[in-house]
């Protein structure tokens, strides 16, 4: 958790106790007082005074807190700017309707805004389950009988239900801003709000300045949140009709879930945090994410580049160059670019379309609703001034409406997935040097093949190419979708005036001038032939996911070949576009994808050969342990530390491994460590960013209590596994297998105790003899036991872990003793009562 969040929350004091009056409601006779509080019918919400932590000064506030957890998490104020300062106050609902704070001398100090409906004598008050503080005019607490609703009018948190944005017919624009600090409510530097031009986007300031915008809303998503949170039981959305604009979120209502989204004062950020059950609140979504995400960081005309194991840079559109070349030069992008040829203002002009980035901002863009893009397209090229233009909407795969854009287009950034096409204006000249250089360059035959299969059928509808740069004929839909939109696989884009030809030369990536994002994709017949059929003698063993096997490709190259079980819910394009995402992540310590084959039920990954095979037929080995001497032990130890933190920390995709074992990591030539089988789990359309998770995957005795017992994940839980395969290498013994019977110990448990009696070197596996290094051992052994502690806060990050695995001479924390499974026999399968409540997805099969 960001401590800068932790601020925000504070343990209730034991002198905090508040008097719940039992009830949910205040009618017109009754109030409450000093502390006294409501409590929504089913213990959700407590509303009350309260005061913030390190203030001093007695100033009491009405709020809004969960009454089910012990952390005392305000998500709504009602009088921020007005603080109670002579104590006792007093809530009341006055027969006017109003909502009043009173100060312990009768002064009114706040009061809500006028009710939009007449009120009656049996008006209420009532709090709900939401979180929602709603006043009935009638008392009824029908929706109908709302005359004013403390959802209307957030403070810095959006709860689930709440919407922000416009509503047109009572002028009520919502926004969510930071408090001033963490003992000061009053309104903050932060904002979180809709801009009501162009097409529906959300904005985050700081003060006047815009510092982040979650991209136009294009019907599917919001173009600039690529991680849209998913789960089974959250659904994120955003409305825009004549009467309002805005966005919610909802989560089912039998979801035990606790969630909120934050703008975030100390951090500057948007931040979603879910209530984990290791009893603190765990953010993993927040935006800014990386320097592209920083508004219009890259000038007018630039896009930002920020994509793995690569350094963030700006780039300019094709067919503009830097403003100014010296800036650029020393990263600075903010002068943006310039067309290298001016535009003709006439028929010498034409359009290049790019669609793997976020749209640029539209709050000065015209929206028109109603026209088809040819028309769009033929009012571009009539307005001298006009940039570019864009489907307005492209929900179901179909274009309507469309943006043009007379401005600067600001604010873009790339993706590795596409998003939708953007048709820059463009000399004419421009469009045709770039075309002649895209079919100068010849494309792997690998893609060719793709491409064409999937415009072979396109071009059933091709009547003709009246301007045949049109569209891409991967009619493939971001990565970035919608939440809610995951399974459903949407129909292929038509492009009605494509031709194969124009297809092949429109590969941004290409046109960008990198490295051919397309993957490699095998025909099936290709892999067989190498595998023998997948023949029994080249099986090379069985993942969590399915058998692997031995491949060796006609140019004589071995690779080995995962099938996947076919259980995956997704669709043939989604399933692609996450092995893309896996293809990118590339790193010295994680095993490399070549490609992938997708034929039918078949699902195949094509990894880089490993011919050591995996850490444990060495580490468990009576004979091969012999081989590995401590350095390369610890340099094994490093470089999975150095593999994970990039999955966890460096990549763009934070990706969770989920199954982190020494029989997941394999060993190259030169004994160095490759991860195998990241990123698989998000294949299955596990979504890596959220917290919960219906079926856990993983393996018993790597899997962090609140991860096997809860279904509760996060890199913390990676994190625990990669505690016990460090314990592993150290004493080569398995989880699965070390049971000390005498001392009805684990193996965490053992090595705690050997460590508590500063007797650690004894957990060294006896076939290194006694060359080792014992304070580097002390400190893997020590480091272990901090990443097993049964509290995932207290497990370090990745980025620590490395960093004190190579500190020689820090004084590093003490662990504290490791949880749940110290003293519990984990080696017998199937007897224990924990094992049989949940499901173990993926087990190990050693
Ligand atoms: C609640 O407030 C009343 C009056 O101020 C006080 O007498 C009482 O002790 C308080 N109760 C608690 C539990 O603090
Ligand atoms: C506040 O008003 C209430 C009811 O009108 C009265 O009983 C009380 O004495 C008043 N207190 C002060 C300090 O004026
Ligand atoms: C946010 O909304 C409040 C009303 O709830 C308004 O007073 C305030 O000006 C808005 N802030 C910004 C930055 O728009
Ligand atoms: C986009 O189009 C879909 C399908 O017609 C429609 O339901 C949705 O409201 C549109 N979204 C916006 C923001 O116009
Ligand atoms: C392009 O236009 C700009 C301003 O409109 C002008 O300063 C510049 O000289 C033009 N360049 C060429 C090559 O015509
Ligand atoms: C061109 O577009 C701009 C911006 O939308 C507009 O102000 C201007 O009137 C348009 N010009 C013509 C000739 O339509």
């Amino acid at each position: 958790m960001r401590a800068s969040a932790r601020t925000l929350q504070f343990l209730v004091a034991a002198t905090f106790v508040s008097i719940s009056i039992a009830t949910d409601t205040i009618d017109l006779t009754t109030s409450i007082t000093g502390n006294q509080t409501l409590v929504s019918a089913r213990g959700v919400f407590r509303l009350g005074f309260f005061t913030p932590p390190g203030s001093s000064d007695g100033r009491t506030y009405i709020g809004i807190w969960y009454a089910s957890i012990p952390v005392q998490t305000v998500v709504w104020v009602a009088n921020r700017q007005d603080p109670v300062v002579r104590s006792p106050g007093v809530l009341k609902l006055s027969t006017d309707g109003r909502l009043v704070i009173l100060d312990g001398q009768n002064t009114t100090v706040w009061s809500s805004a006028a009710p939009t409906r007449d009120m009656t004598s049996r008006a209420t008050a009532r709090l709900l389950d939401s979180g929602n503080l709603v006043v009935s005019h009638d008392g009824s607490g029908s929706p109908e009988s709302a005359a004013w609703q403390s959802f209307d009018y957030p403070t810095d948190t959006q709860l689930p239900g709440m919407k922000i944005g416009v509503d047109r017919r009572s002028g009520i624009d919502r926004n969510i801003t930071s408090w001033s600090s963490p003992s000061d409510p009053s309104p903050g530097p932060y904002t979180f709000k809709l801009l009501p031009t162009g097409l529906p986007e959300f904005f985050l300031f700081r003060g006047a300045a815009k510092i982040y915008a979650s991209g136009p809303w294009n019907g599917v998503g919001l173009t600039g949140v690529p991680d849209h949170l998913k789960n089974w039981d959250y659904t994120f959305t955003v409305v825009s009709n004549p009467d309002e604009t805005y966005c919610a979120y909802y989560i089912a209502a039998s979801s035990p879930l606790l969630s909120r989204f934050v703008v975030d004062g100390a951090a500057g950020l948007l931040q979603r945090y879910v209530w984990g059950g290791d009893g603190e609140w765990n953010s993993f979504w927040y935006h800014p994410t990386d320097p592209c995400d920083s508004y219009a960081k890259c000038g007018a005309f630039g896009f930002g580049h920020c994509d793995t194991a690569q350094t963030p840079e700006c780039r300019c559109l094709p067919g503009f160059q830097p403003r100014s070349p010296q800036q650029w030069s020393f990263r600075d992008g903010s002068a943006g670019c310039v067309r290298r040829t001016n535009l003709s203002c006439g028929d010498g002009d034409g359009f290049w379309p790019v669609n793997n980035m976020k749209l640029p901002e539209t709050t000065g863009a015209t929206v028109h609703a109603d026209m088809t893009l040819d028309e769009c397209r033929q009012a571009c090229l009539a307005n001298c001034s006009c940039r570019a233009y864009a489907a307005a909407n492209i929900s179901g795969g179909v274009s309507r409406g469309c943006a043009i854009w007379a401005v600067d287009l600001l604010d873009m950034r790339q993706y590795p997935v596409v998003v939708q096409d953007v048709y820059i204006r463009l000399a004419q000249s421009e469009v045709d040097a770039m075309i002649k250089v895209q079919s100068g360059k010849r494309r792997r035959p690998m893609v060719i093949a793709v491409a064409a299969t999937i415009s072979g059928v396109l071009l059933l509808g091709a009547i003709g190419f009246f301007y045949f740069w049109r569209n891409r004929a991967r009619g493939k839909k971001g990565q970035r979708q919608a939440p809610g939109s995951r399974n459903n696989v949407l129909p292929f884009r038509k492009h009605t005036d494509l031709s194969p030809s124009a297809d092949q030369r429109f590969n941004e990536n290409k046109m960008s001038g990198e490295d051919d994002l397309d993957l490699p994709l095998f025909d099936l017949a290709v892999i067989l032939a190498s595998t023998d059929s997948f023949a029994a003698e080249s099986k090379l063993g069985e993942g969590g996911f399915g058998p692997v096997y031995l491949g060796r490709l006609e140019d004589g190259q071995e690779v080995a070949v995962k099938r996947l079980s076919t259980k995956s819910s997704q669709g043939v394009e989604e399933f692609k576009n996450e092995v893309k995402l896996i293809a990118k992540l590339q790193h010295k310590n994680l095993v490399r994808l070549l490609g992938c084959c997708i034929d039918g039920d078949e699902r195949l990954l094509v990894y880089e050969f490993m011919p050591n095979n995996s850490l444990d037929t060495f580490i468990f080995d009576a004979e091969k342990r012999k081989l590995l001497e401590w350095n390369k032990r610890f340099e094994i130890i490093l470089g999975i530390a150095r593999g994970l933190l990039y999955l966890h920390e460096d990549s763009r995709f934070k990706i969770i491994h989920r199954d982190m074992k020494a029989s997941n990591v394999l060993l190259d030539r030169n004994m160095a460590p490759k991860i195998s089988d990241f990123g698989i789990a998000r294949m299955f359309g596990g979504d890596e960013t959220t917290a919960y998770t219906l079926k856990v995957i993983g393996t018993y005795g790597y899997m962090s209590p609140e991860y096997a017992m809860e279904g509760v994940f996060s890199i913390k839980s990676d994190i625990y596994s990669f505690g016990v395969m460090v314990l592993e290498i150290v004493s080569g013994k398995k989880i699965r297998g070390f049971y000390h019977a005498d001392l009805g110990l684990n193996l965490c448990g053992y090595a705690w105790m050997l460590w508590k009696e500063g007797r650690s070197s004894e957990l060294l596996d006896e076939a290194m003899g006694s060359s080792s290094d014992h304070g580097q051992v002390r400190r893997c052994i020590q480091v272990a036991l901090m990443c097993v502690d049964i509290q995932p806060r207290n497990r370090p990050v990745m980025s620590t872990v490395v960093m004190m695995l190579a500190s020689e001479n820090a004084t590093l924390p003490e662990p504290n003793e490791p949880g749940v499974n110290a003293g519990r026999n984990t080696s017998d399968t199937g007897s224990s009562r924990t094992q049989s409540e949940f499901t173990v997805t993926a087990t190990d099969t050693r």
